[in-house]
């Protein structure tokens, strides 16, 4: 199904600028959204599960073929010039935002899809920087611009695992495969309920205005950066304690044996691993739990607690948390929030809130008010509606 507007935007306004940026028409328009996760942080590379939810805010791309095999990518958010690439430009030859575009077309000619150049014109309303996937929105818009001017037959999966790709490989950030395939897969109303070890997704229904509930975002607006080293050392943790336990990865860990397991890491590793390990079993845990109640009809203010627990582990065993974070979380809580989270990768970023629609503007007055207390920049604000995942929208 396509719609033609972006959240107000009507789809002639991206093909206008294209056609005034270019000088030519644009073949099609394709969007892609960002994401917020409501649970299953740092599961998404030990074969764990995910809850995300894919947001109204998008990238989108207008686009037409260019045939001298050259990738051509401009920003009407950044306001930025052209700049042109090389179809066969090598991982590290790209910097900043356009190494997400330039990566997609690497990642589909080493996967042996053929396609040539392209002329592309982005434009996103996903803020940057918020641990919201902005970058994955790129990727996964380019992904499938690029699968449609060349025909390429990829499902949804196929071209989520093409944009992970890219990120690992040729942008050099070490992910899971949680954003791009929520960006790409999601749908209206739904949480995406990935399992991904065997890559297995159930849409599971989400609707929290029939309860009177709103899943506040909180951008605290410090900066998270996940080719950085935080992000990785978590990662190696999360792989040393599944090597030292003898399993490939921690999804084998089972909830009830995890008691032994930490102590058996406790003679063999520094005891952060296994503070690392007892964050993702539980996560694993606690995902399970969410989807299980939601999957009854129940009210989803059950599932606060979890929520709340979720944070607890990342704060005090992933140890990935900020004060900003925090902060956001405690005063929510505070404010009759039923669960809180920090959400995404960590290190700042966006925490969530579940709190009653009507007391929307108390929680978000709490959490100013304690931000200005601490001298932290104001944090930002959004309600988080489960939308469509990636799109062809002309
Ligand atoms: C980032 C990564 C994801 C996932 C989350 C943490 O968003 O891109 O793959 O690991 O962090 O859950």
């Amino acid at each position: 199904m396509t719609s033609n507007s972006v959240k107000g935007q009507p789809v002639q306004d991206f093909e206008q600028a294209f056609e005034e940026l270019t000088g030519r028409p644009a073949e099609g328009v394709w969007a892609a959204p960002g994401r917020v996760n409501l649970i299953g942080e740092h599961t998404d590379y030990s074969g764990g599960l995910v809850l995300p939810m894919a947001l109204p805010q998008v990238c989108t791309v207008a686009g037409a073929f260019r045939d001298d095999e050259q990738l051509s990518v401009r920003s009407r958010q950044l306001d930025s010039d052209a700049e042109v690439y090389p179809l066969d430009a090598a991982p590290g030859a790209v910097e900043g935002w356009a190494a997400y575009a330039v990566g997609i077309a690497w990642a589909l000619r080493r996967a042996g899809h053929r396609i040539g150049g392209a002329e592309l014109v982005l434009d996103s309303n996903v803020p940057i920087g918020a641990g919201l996937s902005s970058s994955a929105s790129v990727g996964c818009s380019v992904a499938i611009a690029l699968r449609d001017l060349y025909g390429l037959e990829l499902t949804g999966p196929d071209l989520a695992a093409i944009a992970r790709d890219c990120e690992n490989d040729f942008v050099g950030a070490p992910t899971g495969v949680m954003d791009q395939a929520v960006s790409m897969n999601a749908k209206a109303g739904h949480l995406y309920f990935l399992d991904t070890r065997s890559m297995q997704a159930e849409h599971v229904p989400f609707d929290l205005d029939r309860f009177g509930l709103t899943l506040l975002v909180i951008d605290t607006r410090t900066a998270h950066e996940h080719s950085g080293g935080g992000y990785a050392s978590r990662r190696q943790a999360v792989e040393d304690g599944a090597r030292l336990l003898g399993v490939p990865e921690l999804r084998d860990v089972a909830p009830a044996d995890l008691e032994l397991a930490l102590i058996r890491l406790d003679e063999l590793a520094d005891p952060a691993v296994g503070r690392r390990v007892r964050h993702v079993v539980t996560e694993n845990a606690r995902v399970q739990a969410v989807v299980e109640i939601l999957n009854t009809g129940a009210d989803p203010r059950q599932v606060g607690p979890i929520l709340t627990a979720g944070h607890e582990s990342l704060r005090d065993d992933f140890e990935i948390s900020t004060p900003e974070l925090d902060a956001a979380v405690a005063v929510a809580l505070q404010n009759g929030a039923y669960g809180a989270r920090m959400t995404g990768g960590g290190f700042g970023g966006s925490a969530i809130a579940l709190i009653d629609t009507d007391r929307r503007d108390e929680v978000t007055a709490a959490i100013d008010k304690a931000y200005a207390e601490a001298g932290f920049k104001s944090a930002r604000f959004f309600s988080a509606v489960p939308a469509d995942g990636a799109r062809r929208l002309a």
